[in-house]
This record gives C-alpha cells, structure tokens and sequence, in this order.
C-alpha cells in the first residue's frame, strides 16, 4: 500500500472560498482544462457520462444576473431575493454550470446518474482549489426553475443544474468550519 499524504492532507484541510472572496482574475480556459478533466474523472455507473458543463463568462454571468432578477421579480421572491440572485451571477469572475443530463437506461436508475452529477461537483471544486483556486459549489432556486433554466441556460426538460461552481483567485483563506466528528456519524456492523 502506498500512501499519497500530500493528497490524504489536501482533503482534510480543503476549504470552500464563499462567492464574495473571489477576486479577478478568472481561470482562464487553458487553466480550466484540467480541472473540468479532473472532474469527469468521477464514478459514473454503466459510462453514461449523465452530466456536462456549460462555462459562464463574465458577460453571460452579468446577462444572468439581470434575467434572473426580471424572474424573482415574476416569482414575486421579494427584494431580498432579488438583491441575492443579483449578486450571485454578477460577483463571480466565471461559474461553471455543472448540468446534471440524464440518459435513458433501463439499467441504471435515475438517482445513480444523479448521485454522478454530485460528484463531478465536488471533484470540480477539489481539482480547482487543488490548482490554486478559490471554488465554491452553490445552487439556490435558479438551478431548478424550469422557465430560467429553458430560457437563459438552453436546458431540455429532462435537465437541471447539480452545482454552479464558482471560481476566481482568492482573497483571502477561509477559517475552518466545525466538522462532525466521525464516531457521530458512524455505525459498525462487525457481524
Ligand atoms: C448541492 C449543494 C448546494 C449548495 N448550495 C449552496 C448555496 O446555494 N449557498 C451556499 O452558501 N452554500 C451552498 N452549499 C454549501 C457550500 O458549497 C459549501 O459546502 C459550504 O460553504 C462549506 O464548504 P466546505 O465544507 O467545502 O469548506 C451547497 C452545497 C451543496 C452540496
């Protein structure tokens, strides 16, 4: 057995940077590429490849921001809302929208290729802030709102947004965050 300590550390010290300490500038693509490599390289039963990325730009980030607060005010959110949902598209240098894009299957159910969506989020964030990166995985109502995800993202019915996952240079490193400990958490079945 072989232990890779530098990445067994990684893991228990990683932390997510919150949406307001990304900073400019942005990856750019050469840089996203293998993060977004690193991050197909997660379990994903029978190969159905159920999930894929669309990359926002500052500018589609910016368009995004105002069609979703023209939506919150359709949905009658509140002005609180609004303000957030503004924020949230306007503030990140770039976000990728991981779509979770299930595939017909008669063999693997649609919560395995669901569950698959989930884990190239967090192997996207993993593999960005392994590069250096600030990364955050955020969701909010504009994720599964069918008429914002049809109108602004192009997505078919049958898709949603699993994560968008921020990215910027960091400002600064977040404190750590009380973690549950893992007897807590934990049963063992020994026979
Ligand atoms: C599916 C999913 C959606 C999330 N959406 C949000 C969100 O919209 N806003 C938010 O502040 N945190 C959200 N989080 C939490 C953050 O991604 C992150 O887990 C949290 O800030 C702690 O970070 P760390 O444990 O990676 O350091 C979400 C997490 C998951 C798994």
């Amino acid at each position: 057995m072989t232990k890779n300590s530098k990445a067994l550390d990684f893991l228990l010290t990683r932390r997510s940077h919150p949406s307001k300490t990304l900073k400019e500038p942005a990856p750019s693509l050469d840089d996203l590429n293998p993060i977004l490599t690193a991050a197909m390289r997660s379990p994903d039963h029978g190969k159905l490849e159920p999930w894929r990325f669309i990359i926002l730009q500052k500018n589609a980030l910016l368009r995004l921001a105002k069609c979703a607060s023209s939506r919150s005010v359709e949905l009658d959110l509140g002005v609180e809302a609004q303000k957030k949902v503004e924020f949230f598209f306007s503030n990140p240098p770039l976000s990728v929208a991981v779509v979770s894009s299930p595939k017909e299957s008669e063999k693997i159910p649609m919560i395995e290729q669901t569950l698959s969506a989930g884990a190239v989020c967090l192997a996207l964030v993993n593999a960005a802030l392994a590069s250096g990166w600030g990364a955050s995985w955020l969701t909010g109502w504009t994720a599964t709102d069918r008429p914002f995800l049809t109108n602004q993202l192009s997505l078919k019915k049958h898709e949603f947004v699993a994560g968008y996952i921020h990215l910027g240079s960091k400002s600064f490193q977040p404190p750590e965050r009380p973690r549950p400990d893992f007897k807590s958490k934990t049963s063992i079945f020994s026979d």
